[in-house]
């Protein structure tokens, strides 16, 4: 691994396609439009400086529209495209430095890539697909077949192993294709629009399988989508094309709540925030919480608000103490301590749901939610106008 850490390390990357791409890529870095370049010189911006390093083990989202420059740029990373300039660095080796040999090594053991469309063999079988990437490493037989059985189980598709291509559908030839990527056991996997064939009920399940599988392999995953819920689904970081530039790179929920500029806002105006962001994201500490046993102490500590949370230091967590409630009690045992009756039992929150699994218990409440870790904690609160203002931006 490099010293920097960096899976892939991209730096000054620029594509341009043509006769002679290097005579205008002087007006390309003075930032000449892709439109003009194009009716000025009839070359085509693919890319323009792009830098960003991927972290090992992440799954790297690359979206943007059609022609925005995200299979250019994927296609970068295992050299089926060479850059017009800049530099491309796998565990931070220089991809360009390597020999013809080296290359060919490189692409059978570091990386594997998921088609759009399968690009399984049709003339054999499933498990002979599977195995392929191992077979051209010339694994014998029984093992290659071993563990292309293997990864086939892990995909969900035992017994299928002697079927071919065609007699199997979409989603499970796409298996299929996630079966063989991962059959050579590569850092890192290239998936080019992969789920972008399928219909949404199959893509929405291979997306869950990705998740599911990435949980114990750490694999660097690069991902390219047009699709805002997929990215914003299965991405840890998103990076934003258009016209071969980056827009934005960030996590989703800076994607949706931060747009870096129009293009970006664009794709996330509509995207149903409630169904990306997670609590912790907008939860405050705007409620004082105390864990004196005094009524006394809790009544001196209430906030204009008029209540004020209650956690025990054994037990964590326990409700919410009211003005109405606190007075009715003092009135009633002056000096005396707070017992069960003088706390409001609430519902709570935890960091990671997401805001749609909130809505309902923070629309029902006339007070903040506490939102707890997980040894029953305080750890913030929900407000509903906070819900309110980061939900409001959705229409
Ligand atoms: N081999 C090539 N020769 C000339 N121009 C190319 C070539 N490959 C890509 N381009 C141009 O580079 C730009 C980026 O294309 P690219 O295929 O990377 O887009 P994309 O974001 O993957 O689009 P899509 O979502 O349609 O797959 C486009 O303007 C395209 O016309
Ligand atoms: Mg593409």
């Amino acid at each position: 691994m490099g010293k920097s850490g960096g899976k892939i390390e991209i730096s000054n990357l620029s594509k341009i396609f043509g006769k002679r791409p290097n005579t205008v890529l002087q007006q390309v870095k003075l930032g000449k439009s892709k439109q003009d370049i194009l009716s000025e010189t009839g070359h085509t911006v693919g890319l323009r400086d792009i830098n960003f390093t991927i972290n090992p083990g992440e799954i790297f989202v690359i979206m943007g529209l059609s022609g925005s420059g995200k299979s250019t740029l994927i296609r970068h990373f295992n050299r089926l495209i060479d850059p017009t300039e800049g530099q491309i660095k796998v565990d931070n080796q220089d991809i360009m430095t390597l020999s013809k040999d080296q290359l060919i090594q490189f692409r059978r053991h570091k990386m594997s890539m998921v088609f759009q469309h399968f690009g399984l063999l049709p003339h054999r079988t499933v498990v002979d697909n599977v195995a392929y990437g191992l077979q051209i490493q010339k694994i014998p037989l029984a093992e290659r077949t071993k563990q292309a059985e293997t990864w086939l189980e892990t995909v969900g598709l035992a017994g299928y192993e002697k079927q071919y291509p065609s007699q199997l559908s979409g989603g499970q030839q796409q298996r299929v294709g996630l079966a063989r990527a991962l059959c050579t056991d590569p850092d890192i996997l290239l998936m080019d629009e992969a789920f972008s064939a399928l219909d949404p009920l199959i893509r929405s399940e291979m997306q869950e399988q990705l998740l599911e599988l990435q949980k114990t392999l750490h694999k660097t995953i690069v991902f390219i989508t047009h699709d805002l819920d997929e990215a914003l689904r299965i991405g840890d970081r998103i990076a934003i094309l258009k016209d071969g530039v980056i827009s934005q790179i960030g996590t989703p929920v800076d994607i949706l709540l931060n747009p870096a500029d129009d293009y970006v806002e664009a794709f996330v105006k509509d995207v149903n925030r409630a169904r990306a962001v997670p609590v912790k994201t907008i939860m405050q500490q705007s409620v004082p919480v105390v864990s004196t046993d005094s009524l006394t102490d809790a009544f001196a500590a209430l906030p204009p608000q008029g209540y004020l949370f209650y956690e025990r230091e054994e037990t964590g967590f326990q409700g919410i103490l009211t003005r109405n409630k606190l007075e009715a009690a003092l009135k009633v045992r002056p000096d005396g301590k707070i017992i069960t009756e003088d706390i409001t039992k609430i519902p709570n929150l935890m960091p990671e749901m997401l805001l749609q699994e909130a809505i309902s218990d923070a629309l029902k409440s006339r007070y903040a939610l506490p939102v707890l870790n997980e040894d029953g904690r305080y750890i913030g609160d929900l407000s509903p106008e906070s819900l309110a203002d980061t939900l409001e931006y959705n229409n």
